[in-house]
């Protein structure tokens, strides 16, 4: 993301399959506390609030208009499945790819030597034991280094999800709180439809 505050950043790839967005339609005070964050490495970038609020289309606007290669997208939901089949299977077919990989290959090569990792829709459920290990080992592999997370849940909601390990390392960067109402419901079209007028038979004897 380029640090000039006039313009907005470049896209330079595509955004992640499913999503479509512009940064003209982001807030300009989101983008510029992104800005910042960038700018100070202070990592990890949290982004919560309501479903709607945009969190999904802001992190695919960060992620195409990095400037370096070698970003990742997960769903949150979709990382701990890549992990555990990995593990159950041996070997994984990540989306998007052709080659399969091992849990060892998703580690090292997807989370330790991307330039960029996001994770989208952290803890949508209260986590097993082992998904909750999967989590964690992904947030402490990328301390220090760019990982962005979306969630639904405020920094309270998190504590009450995850525990302190988690709570902690995920609450060290910055934290945004996307105080905005439901774009899905407001793009949304409205239909009101009732009974049909009688017209008054005037051709009565
Ligand atoms: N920057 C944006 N540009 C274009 N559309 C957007 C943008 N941000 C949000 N929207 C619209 O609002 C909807 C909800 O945004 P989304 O990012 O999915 O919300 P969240 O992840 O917070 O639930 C999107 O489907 C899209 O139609
Ligand atoms: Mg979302």
């Amino acid at each position: 993301m380029s640090s000039r505050c006039t313009d907005l950043p470049i896209l330079r790839r595509d955004l992640p399959a499913g999503t479509q967005a512009e940064w003209s339609q982001v807030d300009p005070r989101i983008l510029q506390t992104m800005r910042e964050a960038v700018r100070q490495q202070s990592w990890p970038l949290v982004i919560w609030g309501n479903v709607g609020s945009g969190k999904t289309s802001t992190a695919a606007l960060l992620y195409a208009s990095w400037s370096r290669d070698d970003v990742k997208w997960f769903s949150a939901a979709e990382f701990v499945r890549v992990v555990q089949t990995a593990r159950r299977d041996g070997q994984v077919l990540l989306p998007g790819s052709v080659n399969t990989v091992g849990e060892e290959s998703i580690w090292r090569v997807r989370v330790d030597q991307s330039s960029l990792v996001i994770l989208d829709d952290l803890g949508t459920r209260m986590p097993t034991d082992s998904q909750y290990e999967i989590l964690f080992e992904l947030i402490d592999r990328r301390a220090g280094k760019p990982l962005v997370v979306s969630t639904n849940h405020s920094p309270d909601g998190l504590a009450n999800i995850f525990d302190e390990r988690i709570t902690s390392r995920l609450l060290a960067g910055t934290v945004i709180e996307f105080a905005l109402p439901d774009r899905r419901r407001q793009q949304g079209r409205r239909f009101r439809v009732t009974e049909r007028l009688k017209i008054a038979n005037t051709e009565t004897a």
